[in-house]
């Protein structure tokens, strides 16, 4: 089983599925068949896959997915600041001061920069496996503030960001459970320059 996981098909086949909903918005947009409001269509499906890829970096193949999440919160922020915002960064800054969902998206994002910038091997080796390691446990925080950006800025139907709530919060009682038992049994595993690291 393990061998499966690690090898660079299966890899390959992540990284392809992931990729999928990046497809599928790009040939809407050249089709113009995103609906009546496409940048509203633009903005919410990449905020959800956003949110979903950083749920599953606490699953599996952290690294590869959760650059898939940087990637897709880039495209998140760049549809709300060209054609909500019209690029102007006063206003924007106006904006995430101003609304507190903005607010914790815009931080969640924010620290998703390092992780997303340190994500090579080269800068594993050179930050060393814990320092590394405790960086990138800034992941749980992102998700986190994922899901309060999520449940602020719904106004009245909050079972969606409540299911992923309910989602972060079991990953992370699994990851905390899991790390403890590791602890006391066997030696902590070491951090690869693959599919076990986190972004
Ligand atoms: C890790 C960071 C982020 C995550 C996980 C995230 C996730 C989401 C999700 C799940 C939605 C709702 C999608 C839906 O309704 O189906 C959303 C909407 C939105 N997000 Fe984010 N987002 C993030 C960062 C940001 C940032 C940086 C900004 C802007 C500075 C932003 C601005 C917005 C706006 C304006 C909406 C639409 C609000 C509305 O329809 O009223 N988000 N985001």
């Amino acid at each position: 089983m393990r061998k499966l996981l690690t090898s660079k098909w299966t890899k390959g086949a992540v990284f392809l599925v992931s990729s999928i909903p990046f497809l599928l918005l790009s040939w809407g947009l050249l089709r113009g068949d995103l609906g009546i409001n496409p940048v509203e269509t633009l903005q919410h499906t990449t905020g959800d896959w956003t949110l979903r890829f950083l749920i599953f970096t606490l699953i599996r193949y952290r690294r590869m997915l959760g650059l898939f999440a940087f990637f897709y919160v880039v495209l998140h922020f760049l549809t709300y600041l060209g054609p909500d915002q019209s690029f102007n960064f006063s206003g924007m800054w106006d904006d995430v001061a101003k609304r507190k969902f903005v607010t914790v998206g815009f931080a969640a994002f924010v620290l998703l920069i390092p992780l997303a910038a340190t994500s090579t091997a080269g800068m594993i080796r050179r930050l060393g496996g814990k320092r590394w390691q405790a960086l990138h446990r800034l992941i749980y925080i992102c998700a986190i503030l994922g899901v309060i950006h999520y449940y602020w800025l719904v106004k009245s139907d909050v079972r969606k960001p409540v299911f992923y709530g309910a989602l972060v919060g079991i990953l992370l009682l699994w990851r905390v459970w899991d790390s403890y038992f590791r602890g006391k049994g066997t030696a902590p595993a070491p951090v690869k320059t693959g599919v076990s690291a986190t972004i």
